[in-house]
């Protein structure tokens, strides 16, 4: 009896209305359609009939590759402008005390010296000349200057100094002892029949770069001083006698 029911009712629900005699498939909601046989069919309901849209959705998280390494460090960028310069810093602390120097030499004592000569005679130009001298017999560290015949004080203190010169018989004698360009002392000698040796000798307060020399007169009248290659006449000498640095 329930056999019979449900046979029934299945065949009931096989052919629902299409028209008796005609096969009737299976059909997914899916499948194309056949066309409608037939103008005026009404449309399919709303979302039954149509190829429904596909929306593309990419995730990005999924998409996006791992962390990549670490570049190449970049070139340093230009240096930027000078700032304001800082505050003056505090003081520094106070240094160690040094140590104690040598002892110095009781006996050191300042020295300048010098003894030259000139074996050549000399005649009076139209301008002062100074004496030359050509020959060295003590020159201590160079303070007489042998191109120009001049003694440059490079210590302090009171010279001694003395010039000899031998005259020319029958011309006049007419030399000054300089300092710098001051005279300060002559050795005169009128002319005569009869040549002599004549000296003169002074001491100086010298100040360093101070100049002592001996010049000869310009010629207002022939003067001249002798000498010859055989014997030596004329020498000029001076030496430190007390430095002004020194102690008593
Ligand atoms: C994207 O993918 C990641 C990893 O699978 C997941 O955690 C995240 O929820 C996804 N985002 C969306 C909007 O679906
Ligand atoms: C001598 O001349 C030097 C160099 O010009 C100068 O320094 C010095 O003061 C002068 N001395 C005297 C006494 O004029």
């Amino acid at each position: 009896m329930l056999g019979v029911l449900t046979l029934l009712s299945l065949s009931s629900l096989v052919a629902p209305g299409p028209p008796k005699g005609r096969l009737v498939l299976c059909r997914h909601c899916c499948d194309d359609l056949e066309p409608a046989e037939g103008s005026g069919a009404p449309p399919p309901p709303a979302g039954f009939n149509l190829v429904p849209e596909v929306h593309t959705y990419i995730n990005m998280t999924i998409l996006k590759g791992d962390k990549g390494e670490r570049g190449d460090r970049g070139t340093p960028g230009k240096a930027g402008q000078e700032g304001p310069s800082g505050s003056r810093g505090l003081t520094g602390s106070k240094g160690s005390k040094g140590q104690a120097g040598h002892p110095g030499d009781p006996c050191k004592v300042q020295y300048s010296a010098f003894s030259v000569g000139r074996r050549k005679s000399l005649h009076s130009l139209e301008s002062y000349q100074a004496l030359v001298f050509d020959t060295v017999f003590v020159n201590l560290d160079d303070h007489f200057n042998m191109f120009d015949g001049k003694f440059l004080c490079r210590v302090p203190g009171i010279y001694f100094f003395n010039v000899n010169i031998h005259t020319w018989n029958f011309k006049e004698t007419y030399l000054h002892i300089m300092h710098n360009d001051t005279e300060q002392a002559i050795v005169y000698a009128q002319p005569g029949d009869r040549s002599i040796m004549q000296s003169q000798s002074l001491m100086l307060q010298l100040e360093p770069k101070d100049e002592v020399w001996i010049r000869l007169y310009k010629r207002e009248r022939e003067n001249a001083i002798y000498s010859d290659d055989v014997d030596l006449y004329i020498t000029f000498n001076g030496y430190l006698i007390k430095g002004s640095q020194e102690g008593n």
